[in-house]
């Protein structure tokens, strides 16, 4: 009777210890979470920050020119703000201080890193085939931004966001043939943008384009100033030397222009007046100059491209058809609209 009641009592243990097993059991399938089984009991499952969207960041890799003018900045800054203010996003940025070789070296590391896009300003249109293979070939997408690559390779990156430099060149065209007329004799400097570069070769031919019909329209000198003030100035100061007839100053951006004004008011000119100036880009320098009668136009190209390439790594992430060109919307600023305009210039 003893030894029975003794059974009796170990066989309720016994079951009191199973029972507490599987109640045991049960909450810890309940955890069953990102964090493992020790997710602590007071946290529910799956939890971020408040300030952080569950799940993986989504990481993009940046390949940046670098900083040769002020529109190459207010893009900078239009890229960090955007997927710097972005919890969902964390941004790998790189500057490659104006060389192609940095900016491959940047995507091979991307690569690496596996992220999950990467976005380019191709400092150059040629050369990129075998970098943007890897890409391709590791599943990442590519986006353009700002400047293109040589025509063909289009199945190498996913969009190209940016402006049309053809139309650009174009429009600079067009305005100095309403502001001369179309019989005018008129002697032209040319600054280009760096050598190689989707920009200028593309301004350079909208533009010269547009004059071929025009007999009295004469490019007298070409020549590269590299996108930057220093180097516009430079080369406009070492033409003037040479001569001094001209009538317009074509700069593939405003960076060159504003430089070449400075080199034109030393030369004991009147920029504006004794020499048209036409920029591209449409920096607040430009409306500023235009405002005081030094400079005449500026052909918008628009930097802030950071929502549209955050709005494309979204679509593409959900399988949407993305368009191959992803364009900016531009215009061009002379006279009293560039005045007006002045006050609200981002950048
Ligand atoms: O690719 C765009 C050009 O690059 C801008 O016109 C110029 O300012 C920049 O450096």
């Amino acid at each position: 009777m003893k030894r029975n009641r003794k059974s009796l009592l170990l066989s309720l243990l016994t079951l009191m210890m199973v029972a507490t097993l599987f109640a045991a059991c049960g909450n810890s399938n309940s955890g069953n979470t990102a964090e493992g089984n020790n997710a602590p009991a007071d946290k529910p499952a799956n939890t971020a920050p408040a300030d952080e969207p569950a799940g993986k960041k989504i990481v993009v890799g940046f390949a940046q020119i670098g900083a040769e003018s002020g529109w190459r900045d207010a893009e900078t800054a239009s890229i960090k703000d955007t997927f710097g203010n972005d919890p969902a996003f964390e941004l790998k940025f790189s500057d490659a201080q104006q060389k192609q070789e940095n900016q491959i070296k940047a995507i091979r590391s991307f690569i690496a890193q596996k992220v999950d896009a990467i976005g380019l300003a191709p400092v150059v249109e040629s050369g990129w085939e075998t970098v943007l293979k890897e890409a391709k070939d590791a599943g990442i997408p590519v986006f353009l931004l700002d400047r293109g690559i040589t025509a063909g390779n289009e199945d190498l990156y996913t969009s190209f966001i940016g402006s049309d430099f053809i139309l650009e060149g174009e429009n600079a065209a067009k305005w100095m043939l309403d502001e001369f007329g179309a019989d005018a004799q008129v002697n032209i400097v040319q600054l280009e943008g760096t050598v190689g570069a989707s920009a200028a070769n593309d301004r350079k031919k909208g533009f010269e384009d547009a004059i071929a019909g025009n007999a009295g329209y004469k490019i007298v000198y070409s020549q590269t100033g590299d996108f930057t003030r220093a180097k516009g100035k430079e080369v406009m100061e070492a033409y003037l030397k040479k001569d001094k007839n001209i009538q317009v100053v074509y700069a593939h951006n405003d960076d060159m222009a504003l430089g070449a004004i400075q080199a034109i008011e030393e030369a004991g000119l009147k920029p504006g007046t004794d020499i048209k100036i036409i920029g591209v880009d449409g920096v607040k320098g430009a409306f500023e100059a235009i405002a005081e009668g030094k400079m005449n136009v500026t052909v918008e190209c628009n930097p802030l491209l950071g929502p549209q390439l955050k709005q494309a790594i979204l679509d593409y992430q959900a399988g949407k058809e993305l368009p191959k060109w992803i364009k900016s919307e531009e215009d061009v600023y002379f006279g009293q609209k560039a005045i007006d305009a002045l006050p609200n210039r981002q950048y």
